[in-house]
């Protein structure tokens, strides 16, 4: 491949000589699990963020089922969510004993569509997993009115999105209005540093966020055998923790972060002008929504023969998601065969662009000279 899909190693070698020094000093140290490098990274992601605590665990679905424990979310309760999503969100959700409950997406933004929500809350519901897909946000004003309407918990699902935006109407716990990131809506958010990622570690990594001092502390607790003083556990926790090396690395990569997801948006402007005039349709960003290109992904007739054309130029590309949650064998559910078709249509067109950071614009222009050359 002349382009890859993405490309974690450039980002290593962007950021070699930091990223180096930072895994040396760990080594040095001599202390290599819930350190100095992790207390230090939490502090700065929960600035980074705008929330009062961050809790580093050890990737995206573990914070998913740790901020859903910490939610109070048990066995038997009904958890809304989307299909069209990483499995990690549904997987969390069943691996707390909980049902998860999927609501259609909007076909213009790809997330969570908030209209569809009332029509999916029953008595047995507890939580709403809004997840901001490709680094687009949920429309979380509306998602955060039902809720509230309802009594539910709200956890977002930050995995794709970090550094993402909302202008915001809705007065948060901390009484802000206005430009906003992701994860500090809902009443814990979580996010995957797996290495492809916006802010991505070299292994796997993830985090809790949170304004709630209650559940900062469940979540401290249940990361570590549910112990409250070493070696003693008041309630079933498990071993999640975000190690020194990763959270080292991360504290480096946070630096670069906006930098990088800037990046992300040049090379985004350069596929959307090219590709206007096209029969391919480019992601929409309606106003009011800041969008980070985890992904930058395209709708067209003929996917396949479009995916192989490119791969023929040397272009990579990836599929995220060739199939709903719902109608993967694991979440199937044929006596509850839920209505989704927003997410089907989708799911037939989708193939994402290469994208990442130390792209060059040659390379960009390259890839759409490829697709309408
Ligand atoms: C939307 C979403 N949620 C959750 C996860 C899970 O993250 P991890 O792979 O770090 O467990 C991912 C990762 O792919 C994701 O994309």
């Amino acid at each position: 491949m002349k382009i890859l899909q993405c490309n974690p190693h450039a980002s290593y070698l962007a950021q070699k000589e930091e990223i180096d020094a930072a895994v040396k000093r760990v080594l040095d140290s001599g202390w290599y699990i819930l350190g100095q490098e992790c207390e230090s990274f939490e502090r700065e992601f929960a600035e980074y963020v705008g929330v009062s605590h961050a809790i580093g665990v050890a990737s995206g679905t573990d914070a998913l089922l740790l901020a859903l424990k910490a939610c109070g979310v048990n066995a038997g309760d009904e958890v809304i969510t989307v299909a069209h999503t990483a499995v990690a969100t549904a997987a969390a959700i069943t691996m707390c004993g909980a049902i998860p409950v999927f609501v259609d997406i909007d076909p213009i933004t790809y997330t969570m569509n908030p209209y569809r929500l009332e029509d999916a809350v029953s008595e047995k519901t507890k939580a709403i997993v809004p997840v901001h897909i490709y680094g687009m946000p949920a429309d979380m004003d509306a998602i955060m009115a039902v809720a509230k309407e309802n009594g539910l918990k709200v956890i977002e699902d930050c995995a794709q999105a970090v550094g993402a935006q909302i202008k915001s109407e809705i007065r948060n716990q901390k009484s802000e209005i206005g430009w906003r990131n992701v994860g500090t809506f809902g009443d814990a958010a979580t996010f995957s540093f797996y290495p492809t990622k916006n802010l991505g570690a070299f292994g796997d990594g993830g985090a809790v966020v949170t304004n709630n001092d209650g559940i900062a502390e469940s979540l401290r607790v249940l990361r570590q055998y549910g112990w409250e003083e070493r070696y003693i556990s008041k309630t079933h926790g498990w071993n999640s923790r975000l190690d020194e090396m990763q959270a080292a690395i991360l504290r480096v990569k946070l630096r670069c972060l906006d930098e990088d997801n800037d990046a992300r948006r040049r090379i985004a402007g350069i596929y959307d002008s090219m590709l206007e005039d096209s029969n391919i349709v480019t992601p929409k960003v309606p106003s009011g929504f800041y969008h980070v290109y985890h992904q930058y992904v395209i709708q067209y007739i003929d996917r396949e023969g479009l995916r192989e054309e490119l791969a023929e130029k040397g272009v990579g590309t990836a599929i995220h998601y060739p199939a709903p949650v719902n109608l993967q064998p694991a979440y199937f559910d044929p006596d509850n065969r839920c209505s989704l078709p927003d997410t089907e249509i989708l799911c037939s067109a989708i193939l994402s662009l290469p994208i990442y950071p130390q792209i060059t614009e040659e390379d960009a222009k390259y890839v759409v000279g490829c697709m309408v050359g």
